[in-house]
């Protein structure tokens, strides 16, 4: 049987502190923090955030209804949040977010106090997952259950000493190796079967998940690993009726391919070749320079032309894609990640032309208000009741966890018109469904 949502006023309200876990107190997580820091302070404004800045259209468009989200949905208020978090090195979220060289001095001197508060509690972690990492401050214990279990005390530990209502944990530690699903993934038993045991094919990000969806708290996984996307922990979701979202926030080149995609396959223009290279110089470059990490991050990244292209529709146009990622680790460049991409694409009568896309972003400063509005939105679906995959936020995603049967929309536009229809239908107004015909005719 189909679940319910709640709307409107019976969305439980956001009262009381929100307590945000993150595994990986990195670059993007301290990004993150110190910006929710300095925009208390009014030191900034939240450029790039959905929940804080970003307002839709209700209704017709002859009525002038266009409101701020955060007026609309009953969202935890940036007021409210405690940061905490996990990491295998003892770095405070200052320490770390000095290393990490994203933010000015200056930015970070400015919240300093509570940057320096952020102490992360010791990890799960293990190597064989992160080849070019290791750490000292790391859990030990006699089984990957006991990790699970010390994790869930982490959370009520930090939950009673900072009196907070409601928990939301995302993922922002390094990318794991890839890992297939295999048996000990398939049902539930069999996976607490496998902590108990030790299984090699539970990963620790697993762990986290499991001690997050055991505890009923929603569980959003920023890299491209697999996660929660095995049945196991979906049945785990469902049985606790938690809500889960993932995988890999979506920034940098993915984030324009989702752009420009959609827009020369929306003209039926043909494509025969997408090269995409990148040079990065954080800790996250160093860690995707591993090949089994890197198999992590490729298929979430060459999973969305296919989606929104659609060879299998468009023979003629598609067939032929020759698609190709490349992510190089280059120390000097640190956060700024460098990308240049080579679209070959032809028209009318087959002639040929390229694209050209040369983008110098800084992947944490795109990252930071995507991970804030997944907390806000993972935060208030559980409160309306949406548990289980929270397809609505693919917006935000390089590769969107979907329901068995479906195929990703990877499309930023119908993400984006997927995700302003769900805030309507939570408050009780109408969908918008682009039509504009109503302003013509007669269509009732
Ligand atoms: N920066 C971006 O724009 C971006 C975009 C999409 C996805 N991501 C993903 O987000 C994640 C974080 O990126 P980042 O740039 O902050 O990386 P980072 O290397 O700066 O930070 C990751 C942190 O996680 C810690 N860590 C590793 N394994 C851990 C574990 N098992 N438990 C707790 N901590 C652990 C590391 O010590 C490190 O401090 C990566 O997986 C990355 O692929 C980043």
């Amino acid at each position: 049987m189909k679940k319910k949502i709640k709307r409107g006023d019976a969305i439980f309200p956001a009262k009381g502190k929100l307590g945000v876990l993150v595994p990986g107190i990195g670059a993007v997580s301290t990004t993150l923090f110190a910006g929710v820091f300095a925009m208390r302070k009014g030191l900034h404004k939240p450029i790039g955030s959905v929940t804080q800045t970003g307002k839709i259209r209700l209704g017709l468009r002859t009525n002038n209804r266009i409101e701020a989200i955060k007026d609309l949905l009953p969202l935890a208020n940036l007021e409210d949040i405690v940061f905490g978090g996990w990491d295998i090195f003892e770095d405070s979220a200052y320490d770390s977010a000095t290393h990490a060289k994203v933010l000015d001095t200056a930015d970070i001197e400015a919240v300093a106090d509570e940057m320096k508060q952020i102490k992360p509690m010791k990890a799960v972690f293990d190597r064989q997952y992160v080849k070019r990492l290791d750490g000292p401050h790391v859990k030990k214990a006699s089984s990957k259950m006991v990790l699970a279990e010390l994790l869930m005390k982490d959370v009520e530990n930090f939950k009673q000493e900072h009196n907070i209502d409601r928990v939301v944990i995302c993922w922002a530690g390094s990318t794991e190796a890839y890992q297939a699903d295999t048996d000990v993934h398939q049902t539930l038993e069999a996976f607490e079967q496998g902590l108990k045991s030790s299984n090699k094919d539970i990963t620790p990000s697993q762990i986290y998940a499991y001690a997050a969806l055991s505890m009923k708290i929603p569980y959003i996984n920023g890299a491209p690993h697999i996660t929660t996307d095995c049945p196991a922990l979906l049945e785990l979701a469902e049985k606790n009726q938690v809500a889960v979202c993932g995988k890999d926030f979506k920034t940098g080149q993915t984030l324009l391919k989702t752009i420009i995609a959609p827009g020369i396959q929306s003209r039926l223009l043909g494509v025969n070749g997408w090269f995409s290279t990148n040079i990065l110089g954080n800790r996250d470059g160093e860690v995707l320079d591993d090949a089994d990490s890197f198999k992590s991050k490729e298929v979430t990244k060459l999973g969305v032309l296919d989606s929104i292209l659609k060879p299998d529709v468009y023979p003629d146009l598609y067939k032929d894609l020759y698609h190709k990622v490349r992510i190089n680790y280059y120390p000097p460049r640190g956060d700024n990640k460098e990308s240049w991409d080579n679209i070959d694409i032809f028209g009318w009568m087959g002639y040929p032309m390229q694209i050209k896309v040369n983008f110098l972003c800084r992947d944490s400063i795109l990252a930071a208000p995507v991970m804030l509005d997944l907390i806000l939105f993972a935060d208030l679906s559980q409160r309306a009741g949406m548990t289980g995959i929270l397809e609505w936020l693919s917006f935000f995603f390089k590769s969107p966890m979907v329901g068995e049967g479906l195929y990703p929309e990877n499309d930023l536009f119908a993400q984006r018109d997927k995700m302003e229809n769900v805030i309507r239908y939570l408050i009780n107004e109408e969908p918008i469904h682009h039509t504009g015909l109503d302003y013509y005719y007669d269509v009732t």
